[in-house]
């Protein structure tokens, strides 16, 4: 099944760009070199060949040019040109470990456009890349401070989901460690802050909290100390209800790493905060063996974690397949509370594709100005695989990812237990958008990454 080609023109594979153009510029030299056209032939060389040649180079430039561009613009904005009260902040001018307070003040947001619980669809993220390649990066982008939370029409069933697993399992998915009490009370005020301008039709600001118009929970957070674990856990477990996403806080201690001291992370799919909670970032991510984490991401997210400031918020998202319908916990990969390490060795192979899932998070960090614990927000997107290969593009561009994993990835997003029906299934819907017209030079007008 593997070996079927998808039909779409080639994509370059980023970073390898200058390569590939002198290989191609020698092979042409090479052919010119012991060639002797006819005088017809020099003329459909000049007319034709010289300009696309030229063409090509010129858009290839362009290519490398905007990807340069787009890093630059993160990383340059995460390093560059600090004001003199930011430079304080920055870890090269305090105490690893300690955080001197930040007078910036997050922006309130615009309301959010048209907002309506029952209308607003959840955003499509379609987070996949065409082969043949599949290149291991942070994938970071910058995020707009009104973008910060995403909610949409899934609110109730993820409020409900949350509510129930809060009622079952609160001691295993809402933990915080001492030092994150104060920063677990920040984290809830920001909130309280941001979702009433963000999504007045679903939240008001109270004289002592905040209030969820459809569910009718009303949260006074003014009693809220910041200190002891419980005080921190009931700021956690207040902010987990107002939102879809799990949250995280990050915290930089002496050794200047930073460790997961707090989390509300109760829709998590493949991994457990027992597991993890007070892991380093690095450890979060041995642990798990993230494929190429050492070699890829660690130097990365060393310096993002180090250099954030408040006034910063990145994202990126990731996906998955699933092979079972649980938003909180796919069961498949065995039971979350089993002590042993969880595998997708105990999945089902080759399920329908009526039971395959298409999971993305969307996850965003940014600095809380107080604390300076970094907060992790992941918000998950969850659906049937049939439905999101209905969307003009997406099957092909998906098959073409799969395909694109190497050994390392794919057991990591358990390639094996369901890739033959996958791609097959996929194969099978690109050939018929392929055969219905699709417009395949169309799509980056379309469908822009993430989406
Ligand atoms: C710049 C920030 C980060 C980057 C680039 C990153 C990158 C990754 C990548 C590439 C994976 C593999 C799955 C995927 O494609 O997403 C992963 C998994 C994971 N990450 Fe991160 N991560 C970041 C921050 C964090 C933070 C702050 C936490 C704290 C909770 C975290 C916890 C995890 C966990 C628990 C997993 C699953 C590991 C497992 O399979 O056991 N990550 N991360």
């Amino acid at each position: 099944m593997d070996s079927i080609a998808i039909n779409h023109t080639t994509v370059a594979p980023s970073g390898s760009g200058t390569a590939k153009t002198s290989n191609m510029l020698n092979q042409l030299l090479n052919t010119l070199h012991s060639y002797r056209p006819t005088p017809q032939q020099s003329l459909y060389f000049i007319a034709f060949l010289f300009p696309s040649l030229l063409l090509y180079l010129i858009n290839n430039r362009y290519q490398q040019q905007k990807q340069r561009q787009k890093q630059k613009q993160i990383h340059g904005s995460l390093s560059s040109n600090p004001t003199t009260s930011e430079k304080q902040l920055l870890k090269e001018n305090r105490e690893p470990g300690k955080w001197p307070p930040s007078s910036y003040i997050f922006p309130t947001p615009p309301s959010y456009p048209d907002w309506d619980l029952h209308k607003t669809k959840p955003l499509p993220y379609r987070p996949f890349r065409y082969g043949p390649v599949y290149h291991t990066t942070m994938g970071l982008r910058t995020v707009k401070p009104e973008n910060w939370i995403e909610l949409d029409n899934q609110y109730p069933k993820f409020h409900e989901d949350k509510a129930a697993r809060i009622a079952q399992r609160r001691e295993k998915c809402i933990m915080v460690a001492p030092e994150a009490a104060e920063a677990s009370v920040e984290l809830l005020k920001e909130l309280v802050d941001y979702l009433p301008a963000r999504y007045p039709s679903l939240f008001r600001r109270t004289a002592v909290g905040i209030e969820n118009l459809w569910s009718g929970e009303s949260f006074d957070i003014s009693s809220l100390t910041g200190t002891g674990t419980e005080g921190g856990r009931k700021a956690m477990e207040m902010a987990a209800r107002l939102v879809q996403d799990d949250l995280v806080l990050m915290m930089e201690r002496p050794d200047d790493q930073y460790y997961l001291v707090a989390g509300a992370v109760l829709l998590p799919g493949f991994w457990r905060l027992t597991d993890k909670f007070g892991m380093s970032l690095a450890e979060l991510h041995t642990s798990g063996d993230v494929p190429q984490y050492q070699q890829k991401l660690h130097k990365g997210m060393y310096n993002l974690f180090r250099r954030l400031r408040p006034e910063q918020m990145v994202g990126r998202n990731n996906y998955f397949i699933q092979v079972d319908d649980s938003l909180a916990w796919s069961w498949s990969i065995g039971s979350e509370d089993d002590e042993t390490e969880t595998s997708w060795s105990t999945a089902e192979k080759n399920r329908a594709i009526e039971h395959h899932y298409f999971r993305s998070e969307r996850q965003t960090l940014r600095r809380l100005p107080k604390t300076g614990a970094v907060c992790f927000t992941i918000r998950t997107y969850f659906e049937p695989i049939t439905a999101v290969a209905q969307e003009d593009y997406v099957p092909g561009r998906l098959a073409s990812a799969v395909r694109s994993w190497g050994d390392d990835v794919a057991r990591y997003k358990g390639k094996e237990r369901y890739g033959e029906v996958l791609l097959e299934y996929l194969d099978k819907k690109h050939q018929e958008q392929m055969e219905r017209g699709l417009d395949l030079s169309r799509e980056d007008e379309c469908r822009a990454y993430p989406f």
